[in-house]
C-alpha cells in the first residue's frame, strides 16, 4: 500500500478486463477514485467498479474509444465531475492483430496504429492539459510491451506501436519534467489476460511461450498492477521516462540462458 495514493483520482483506460482491470482494482486497495472506462464491455467495467468499491475505493464505469478525441475527453470529463481531479493517467488499452507483413491490409495496420499509438497521444494529451490548467504535478502511465524493444515479426504493426509510445513516453517526460508530470512506461512480457487467451488454451504454444521466460512461467495481471501502482506513488518520486519491463526476463535474450552463444 501507498499511502498517498489515498483519495489520488485516476483515469484507467480499457478498465474492464485483463491488465487495466487489475491495475484499476489495485487503484481500488489504494483507496483511490478510478474512472474505469471500457469500449465494448459494459458489464465487465460495472464488475470492475464494484470491485473497487468492495475494496473501499470508488469508481464509476464510462464508455469510450481511446482513439477519438471525444472519447477521451470523455474520461477527464468523467473524473473531473465525478471526482472533482485529475491525478493519475493510465493509458493501457491497446489490441493486436497478426498477419504475415506482406498481406497487412492498411486498414488494419491504422487500426492498431491508432489505438495502441494515437490512443496514448490522446490519453497523454489530455491529461497534460489538465495538469498545465490547474498548474499541479500529474503522473501519467503508457502500457507497452516487451515489443518496443523485441521485434515480433507478423505483428509488425504492434511492435511499431509500442515502440512508437516507448520513445513518445521518453520524449513527453523529457517535455514535462520540469512541470512535476512523471511519463513512465510499464513493460508487461506474456501475462494471463484474455488478449493471450487463445494462445494459452492451445498447450504447445503456451509451453513454447514459458519457453521464452528465465522465469519459466506465464505472469500475472496482479504483477502488472504492482508496478502500475509503484509508478504512480511518490515512491517512484524521481523517476520519470523509463519503461519498467515486468517480463519474468523476457527481455534478457533467453536464447543464452545456457551459455550459448
Ligand atoms: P485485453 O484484451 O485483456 O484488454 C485490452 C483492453 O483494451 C480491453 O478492455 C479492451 O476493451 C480495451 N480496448 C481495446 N480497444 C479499445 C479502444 N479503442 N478504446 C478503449 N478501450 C479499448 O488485453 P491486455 O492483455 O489486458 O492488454 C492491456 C495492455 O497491455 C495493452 O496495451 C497490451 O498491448 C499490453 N500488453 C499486454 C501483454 C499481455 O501479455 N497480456 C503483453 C504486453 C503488453
Amino acid at each position: 500500500m501507498y499511502k498517498d495514493l489515498k483519495n489520488k483520482v485516476a483515469v484507467v483506460t480499457g478498465g474492464s478486463k485483463g491488465i487495466g482491470r487489475a491495475v484499476a482494482e489495485r487503484f481500488g486497495k489504494e483507496q483511490m477514485r478510478v474512472v474505469v472506462n471500457y469500449n465494448s464491455d459494459a458489464q465487465q467495467a460495472a464488475e470492475a467498479v464494484q470491485a473497487i468499491e468492495a475494496q473501499g475505493g470508488q469508481a464509476v464505469s464510462v464508455h469510450g474509444d481511446v482513439s477519438s478525441e471525444a472519447g477521451v475527453q470523455g474520461l477527464l470529463d468523467a473524473a473531473v465531475q465525478q471526482f472533482g481531479r485529475l491525478d493519475v493517467w493510465v493509458n493501457n488499452a491497446g489490441m493486436e492483430i497478426k498477419s504475415p507483413t506482406h498481406e497487412l491490409s492498411l486498414a488494419d495496420w491504422n487500426k492498431v496504429i491508432t489505438i495502441n499509438e494515437t490512443g496514448v497521444f490522446l490519453g497523454a494529451k489530455a491529461a497534460l492539459n489538465y495538469f498545465k490548467a490547474h498548474h499541479q504535478s500529474g503522473n501519467i502511465i503508457n502500457m507497452s510491451s516487451v515489443h518496443e524493444q523485441i521485434p515480433w515479426p507478423t505483428f509488425a504493426s504492434y511492435a511499431a506501436a509500442k515502440g512508437g509510445v516507448k520513445l513518445f513516453t521518453q520524449t513527453i517526460a523529457m517535455e514535462y519534467a520540469k512541470d512535476g508530470i512523471r511519463v513512465n512506461g510499464i513493460g508487461p512480457g506474456a501475462i494471463n489476460t484474455p488478449i493471450n487467451a487463445e494462445k494459452f488454451a492451445d498447450k504447445a504454444q503456451y509451453d513454447q511461450t514459458v519457453a521464452m521466460v528465465p522465469m519459466n512461467r506465464i505472469g500475472k495481471p496482479e504483477e502488472v498492477a504492482a508496478g502500475a501502482a509503484w509508478l504512480a506513488s511518490a515512491e517512484s518520486s524521481y523517476v520519470t521516462g523509463i519503461t519498467l519491463f515486468i517480463d519474468g526476463g523476457m527481455t534478457l535474450y533467453p536464447a543464452f540462458k545456457d551459455g550459448q552463444g
